[in-house]
């Protein structure tokens, strides 16, 4: 059974293919069959590109934090590349020491000691590498509890209820306990003070976020290390920290330099980021880089041949795509420091004058606030129509704006979100402000009378269900 089961209502009906194109081929192949017979590729190409036809246009996608637009240049060298694997390091040894440059470029942009010699490796996105981190964090919790001669059987996670599901899935899937710490009323994040209290002896690590998912916002990595310090100080746990800068690690080094977040801070033991992200490549990559080669247990690593000779991999895929490593050493020689400063500057002054934007219309107000990568979330202020309603409208335009409630501890407001990246332009910023004000004009002159503003109501409820958004 497929996991993903929203079948059209014509689901049962055979593929029909286009006359031009048919020749003297069936009309009709199956929808959920292998075709008995072979088809030209020109053929194959045009049924699944009329198909495709339907998605949503990626540049007006203000859901996706992942890369929807990459210079000519870094297309061709990944369709030049799109043969390799990474996995196959003997026969691309070349695109293994690709990865290896930029695993020590990130090293050193997240200020770890050594030159040329880190720790970490790509992965298929922050999922994979979150995976890892929180691998590497019980792996070694464990080993400290057994070599102590303490029980190691009840290990926990303490982080943010504000996490992407991927750290909800780590816990499931390794039986982790997730503690998940409720967030508001006034912060959408986590906190220093409300970590520490959650961890005790069992703790494998905290996880801070460089940029939540649901509004942008830095948590406050610095004030999290030094409270958890104190408490190991005070002869309490001695817990690591994991900082998910999915989004921020990308952003932070470059255009909010004063920022402590990094391996600058002796607590923080890894790092991950979404090279498809900020980091400007097509999806498909991430990465994780460890303060030093002990913090990364070596039971975990694995020997793959390397030229002749043996290379560590730590990963949960084999097979992989190498064309996304190749595409981020493109982006790093192209742009530089300065090019990444740029670039990530630019979108946080269209996020700014786009949240201030809308911050002045009477119907909406800002939810983050603050330091954070170029995102932000907003809600509904007494109006008659909920956030569920705008998405949808805005929908109707071409524009993909998602509407969800906030984590536990501030469920009850409900928002939109919009994620600033490379190639959303101040021009489309304002054409999507044109649609937003017609949008919400609309909504205004249909509903009449004044709403619950950014809370539920049983009807909001129901649309929830209906336009559900996966973190
Ligand atoms: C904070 C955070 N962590 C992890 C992830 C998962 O990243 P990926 O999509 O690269 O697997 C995301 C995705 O949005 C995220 O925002």
């Amino acid at each position: 059974m497929p996991l993903h089961r929203n079948a059209p209502s014509h689901a049962e009906e055979p593929l029909s293919v286009r006359p031009q194109f048919a020749g003297n081929l069936d009309r009709e192949i199956p929808r959920h069959a292998l075709p008995a017979r072979s088809m030209p590729a020109s053929t194959a190409y045009q049924i699944v590109h009329d198909e495709l036809m339907l998605d949503g246009n990626a540049r007006l996608n203000l859901a996706t934090f992942v890369t929807t637009w990459m210079e000519p240049e870094a297309g061709r060298l990944m369709a030049e590349c799109a043969e390799k694997n990474m996995i196959d390091k003997d026969e691309y040894p070349q695109t293994a020491e690709l990865e290896r440059r930029c695993v020590n470029i990130l090293a050193r942009l997240w200020h770890a000691d050594g030159d040329g010699d880190a720790t970490g490796c790509s992965t298929t996105g922050s999922s994979e590498a979150c995976m890892l981190g929180g691998l590497a964090l019980k792996w070694r919790w464990r080993k400290a509890r057994q070599a102590a001669g303490l029980a190691s059987d009840r290990p926990n996670l303490v982080m943010g209820a504000n996490v992407q599901v991927c750290w909800e899935k780590f816990c499931r899937y390794w039986d982790v306990e997730p503690r998940l710490v409720p967030v508001g009323p006034d912060v959408a994040h986590l906190t220093a003070d409300k970590a520490v209290e959650r961890c005790d002896e069992n703790t494998i690590g905290v996880v801070a976020v460089l940029g939540s998912t649901y509004d942008g916002a830095y948590e406050p990595v610095q004030e999290i290390c030094a409270a958890l310090d104190r408490l190991a100080a005070s002869g309490g746990p001695d817990v690591p920290v994991h900082v998910d800068g999915a989004s921020g690690a990308m952003v932070a080094p470059f255009i909010d330099a004063d920022l402590d977040w990094d391996f600058r801070l002796p607590r923080v033991q890894s790092i991950n980021t979404s090279g498809h992200k900020y980091g400007l490549v097509y999806p498909g990559v991430g990465w994780i880089v460890w303060r030093e080669t002990a913090a990364l247990p070596e039971e975990l690593v694995f020997r793959v041949d390397y030229l002749g000779g043996e290379m560590p991999t730590f990963a949960l895929n084999f097979s992989r795509p190498g064309a996304q490593v190749a595409a981020q050493y493109f982006n790093f020689l192209r742009l530089g420091e300065a090019g990444y400063r740029e670039v990530q500057q630019a979108c946080r002054e269209t996020a700014s004058w786009l949240g201030d934007e809308i911050s002045a219309m009477p119907e909406y107000a800002l939810v983050s606030g603050g330091r954070g990568i170029p995102v932000f979330a907003f809600r509904t202020v007494g109006t008659a129509f909920s956030v569920y309603d705008v998405s949808d409208a805005l929908r109707a335009k071409g524009w993909l704006v998602p509407a969800y409630p906030m984590p536990t501890g501030m469920e009850d407001v409900s928002v939109l979100r919009i994620v600033v990246r490379n190639g959303f332009s101040r021009d489309l910023a304002h054409l999507f402000l044109r649609d937003l004000h017609a949008v919400t004009d609309r909504l205004t002159g249909t509903s009449g009378g004044a709403g619950t503003g950014g809370s539920l109501g049983p009807a909001d409820a129901a649309q929830r269900e209906r336009t559900a958004f996966h973190h």
